[in-house]
């Protein structure tokens, strides 16, 4: 079944048809990826534009188009693309469209997304817009969720580390609205508490949610997803330096809990590297579906 959009901004736009065409499509790649790939995207183009830092979100883009058949051309950086000469985001939209069957952007700034989907010719993927929203991962979260606990529906999950600007977790709790009985417990210091656009979203679902400022009460779940505080989104340096270590999960915080824990990566001291060694430690796994489920976008997006 087509999906309901062509191009991809935010997980408020998808339908459970969306999610589930997704989630059976990204299987369907597993399979396709345990062969080597296809020629499926065979001389279809990905224009990868990313204007801010990445490393999974990029070169899964990139291993998704390139186990397909397809092929990729890239932009990195502003100081090596046009926009850095003044250039807008709707007139480089313009001209890639023009090059690509398909775009993929990743952008330091909230809305870049839409502007840039408003004027694309050609399916256009959000793959970040500063901290607005990042539905391929929102989307790959999903397919793991549903992959390490066989279910969705019905899950105690808790959001740990910057709410507030962390993009994955706005994408996520949006995503998971979409299914039944969820309930949230949200954990953040108060400076970064989850934004009023996420709660009122999951209050209008009826989907309840707590707000709490410390990690060991919200332990007791079925998938822990910690997030890093996100140096880049502070304007003040020291504040960042005050909150930066505010939780830390070691696996001492996991002994006799049955949680899941999963991260976007990259961490940096928000997970202690004591926990990954354990069978629940479900974050280097989460990183790897990224290809399927990416692999699974492209080809819908484009028709296949
Ligand atoms: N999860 C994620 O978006 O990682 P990157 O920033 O490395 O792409």
């Amino acid at each position: 079944m087509p999906l309901s959009f062509k191009h991809l901004t935010s997980t408020k736009q998808l339908t459970r048809a969306d999610t589930d065409a997704i989630l059976a499509k990204a299987a369907e790649m597993e399979g396709t990826m345990a062969k080597g790939g296809s020629d499926l995207l065979a001389g279809k183009i990905l224009a990868a534009l990313f204007y801010e830092a990445s490393t999974r979100t990029r070169l899964s883009f990139e291993a998704a188009m390139l186990r397909l058949g397809g092929q990729v051309i890239t932009a990195d950086g502003f100081q090596f693309s046009s926009l850095y000469k003044g250039e807008s985001i709707e007139d480089t939209m313009r001209m890639v469209g023009q090059y690509a069957d398909i775009i993929a952007m990743r952008h330091p700034e909230q809305g870049s997304a839409d502007r840039a989907a408003a004027v694309s010719l050609v399916p256009f993927i959000n793959a970040g817009d500063g901290p607005g929203q990042h539905p391929t991962q929102a989307l790959l979260d999903l397919f793991t969720i549903q992959k390490e606990r066989r279910t969705i529906d019905g899950l105690k999950i808790a959001m740990v580390g910057d709410l507030r600007y962390g993009r994955t977790v706005h994408s996520l709790s949006f995503l998971l609205g979409l299914y039944n009985n969820l309930s949230f417990t949200f954990v953040a210091p108060k400076e970064l508490t989850m934004p009023e656009k996420v709660t009122s979203f999951l209050a209008e679902k009826k989907l309840p949610f707590v707000e709490i400022d410390r990690l060991e009460p919200a332990l007791e779940c079925d998938v822990l997803y910690m997030t890093r505080i996100q140096q880049e989104r502070f304007a003040d340096h020291s504040e960042y330096e005050r909150l930066k270590n505010v939780y830390t999960l070691t696996a001492k915080h996991l002994q006799g809990k049955k949680a899941t824990v999963m991260h976007p990566l990259p961490r940096v001291g928000e997970i202690a590297t004591d926990v990954d060694s354990l069978p629940s430690a479900a974050y280097f796994r989460q990183a790897r579906n990224g290809v399927p489920v990416r692999m699974a976008l492209l080809a819908l997006l484009l028709g296949f």
